[in-house]
């Protein structure tokens, strides 16, 4: 099982991280890592949190403080290489991780406001240019009523919260998705942050937010139709590029790394 595992070093008392030499084959690679993650997960009863945060960053870019605090001289190549990029992270778990706590769903999406909050504040120290974190899915209206009522607040008071911590660590915050969706209040709130951020250079902390990958190409085909409609464009000429134009994403680059936390190994709409 370790076979080809670069190291492994135990962070502090609950955290692990784990760094693979081998990441020439990116996708064999991050299943393996994820494999032995996994394992340590049910086999030695680790938090997966934890260890998924960590995981995570020390996969695409420089160690995190603790990482390199504990092994200052090596920095593998593909440390160096890999920064500055887009990892995007599909935060799932929430529920399962309080259930095994005996707490409640909402004391799982709090705790994971905290998962939020460290590996922002990590990106951002290590250069990663973008990260989006799946939040809110279009799908998720469909949770009892309650519970999507507290995400709301959560994610309102959250952002209410942090945004001046944001603004002065100079953070871009962005979203995709469909904000129309979302209670009035905490659209505002949202559209004041990106406002406010709106001239940072630092990292782009983009939250998806109502959305749905289905309900972002249905966007981008209505759109383009309305263009052709209005002459704007001829059919024949609708390439790929005009796609990538009419994406939420037009101005980003494609994810190098996607993490889904949890546990499931499945990508999500
Ligand atoms: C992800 O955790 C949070 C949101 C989708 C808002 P879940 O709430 O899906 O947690 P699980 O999957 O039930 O454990
Ligand atoms: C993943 O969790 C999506 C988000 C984090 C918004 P969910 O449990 O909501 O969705 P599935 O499992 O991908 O359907
Ligand atoms: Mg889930």
């Amino acid at each position: 099982l370790f076979w080809n595992v670069h190291d492994m070093y135990a962070v502090d008392q609950n955290r692990w991280c784990i760094a693979d030499d081998n990441l020439l084959d990116r996708t064999r690679s991050l299943q393996h890592i994820q494999t032995i993650a996994h394992f340590f997960v049910r086999e030695l009863g680790l938090d997966e949190k934890a260890l998924n945060v960590l995981f995570a960053l020390h996969s695409v870019c420089e160690p995190t403080a603790t990482v390199r605090r504990l092994q200052p001289r090596s920095q593998p190549w593909y440390l160096r290489r890999m920064k500055s990029r887009h990892v995007a992270i599909i935060m799932d778990g929430n529920g399962r991780w309080a259930k095994q706590r005996k707490l409640n769903r909402l004391s799982g999406h709090r705790e994971g406001i905290n998962s939020v909050r460290e590996i922002t504040r990590v990106a951002g120290e290590i250069g990663i240019k973008h990260l989006t974190l799946y939040t809110f899915s279009t799908e998720n209206w469909l949770r009892p009523r309650l519970e999507v009522s507290a995400l709301m607040r959560l994610l309102m008071g959250t952002i209410q919260g942090e945004i001046n911590n944001l603004h002065k660590n100079n953070v871009r915050f962005t979203t995709i998705g469909d904000l129309g969706d979302l209670p009035g209040d905490t659209r505002k709130g949202i559209e004041k942050g990106i406002e406010k951020t709106r001239n940072n250079t630092g990292l782009n902390l983009n939250l998806a937010l109502s959305y749905g990958s289905r309900q972002e190409i249905l966007r981008a085909i209505k759109r383009i139709a309305r263009d052709v409609r209005s002459g704007a464009i001829a059919p024949d000429e609708i390439s790929e590029q005009t796609i990538i134009n009419h994406l939420y994403t037009a101005n980003m680059p494609d994810p190098d790394l996607l993490i889904r936390t949890g546990g499931e190994f499945r990508i999500s709409n």
